[in-house]
């Protein structure tokens, strides 16, 4: 696997395997990888001829009063994971290589609607970053496809939105999420759980399947199937944030006749904000 550090360097080596009649698949992360992550590289080997991975931990997506300096950096081993699954390329920009006009006065993408509720009500502007940087390292790598986890549900909606919208000719594919054998989510935050946290963090997973064979079943009064898991989750130990039973074309609350939702769900946890969510077909 070759690493590359300059979008020059990246162009030059993408385009002679484009000419070489290469179909591209790209894999956008931020490092700290971990099996979920490995999921995604495999499915672009699947799919395409040549894997590029990106690391690069977008200060643009980060709030305030978020884990920006604690993000944890790993390059060396996360090198070592993509080697080891066949990823062809790591691209890994420096900050003035993606915002070399600095982070404020640029161009930004936003996608309205869908990036301003759930996940966007705890983290305004979150999603502005998310498509503003998967918008340029598209420009970038020129893909033609790219993979993104589904336990990023809202993220993965929002970037399907923006290509759409953009006429980006990038096939977005999702990916279903990892898991620990607990049920847990795969998550590069997970890192920040104690022994007694680890042991706690399931109960997300756990508390949603609970509540999705409550709707299987028949029950139909979401407002109530939601306050009663924010108090299950609270009585286990979590904070609350949001849990949302949801239409899954756009993520507003379903009526009696819909049929195809899905509940998204995030909780604070120690540092840690967990988020989860599961497909629901009625
Ligand atoms: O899901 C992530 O890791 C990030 O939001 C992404 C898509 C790499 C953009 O920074």
């Amino acid at each position: 696997m070759q690493t590359i550090h300059s979008i020059a360097e990246l162009r030059a080596a993408l385009n002679a395997e484009r000419k070489a009649g290469k179909r591209i698949g790209f894999v956008p992360t931020m490092g700290n990888l971990h099996t979920g992550h490995i999921q995604l590289i495999h499915q672009s080997n699947a799919t395409a001829d040549i894997t590029v991975a990106s690391i690069f931990v977008n200060p643009l997506q980060f709030g305030e009063n978020e884990d920006l300096d604690a993000y944890p950096r790993t390059m060396a081993s996360d090198q070592d994971k993509l080697a080891a699954a066949d990823c062809d390329y790591l691209f890994a920009p420096n900050i003035e290589e993606m915002y070399p006009n600095g982070q404020v006065i640029q161009t930004q993408v936003e996608v309205p609607g869908i990036s301003d509720i759930h996940c966007g009500t705890t983290r305004p502007g979150h999603f502005r970053g998310v498509a503003t940087v998967v918008c340029k390292l598209f420009g970038m790598v020129q893909p033609d496809v790219a993979i993104f986890g589904e336990k990023d549900f809202q993220q993965l909606m929002v970037i399907r939105r923006m290509t759409e919208d953009l006429f980006l000719p990038v096939e977005v594919q999702g990916s279903p999420i990892a898991r620990a054998e607990n049920g847990l989510a795969l998550s590069s935050r997970n890192g920040y759980l104690s022994a007694e946290e680890l042991a706690i963090a399931p109960t997300l997973n756990s508390t949603i399947r609970e509540t999705v064979k409550q709707i299987t079943a028949g029950r139909r009064d979401y407002a109530q199937l939601q306050e009663e898991a924010q108090d299950a989750l609270e009585a286990a130990g979590f904070q609350r944030d949001y849990y949302s039973i949801c239409r899954r074309h756009d993520l507003q609350p379903p009526t009696s006749t819909d049929s195809e939702l899905v509940l998204l769900a995030a909780a604070y946890l120690g540092k840690a904000r967990l988020i989860d969510n599961m497909i629901i077909d009625i």
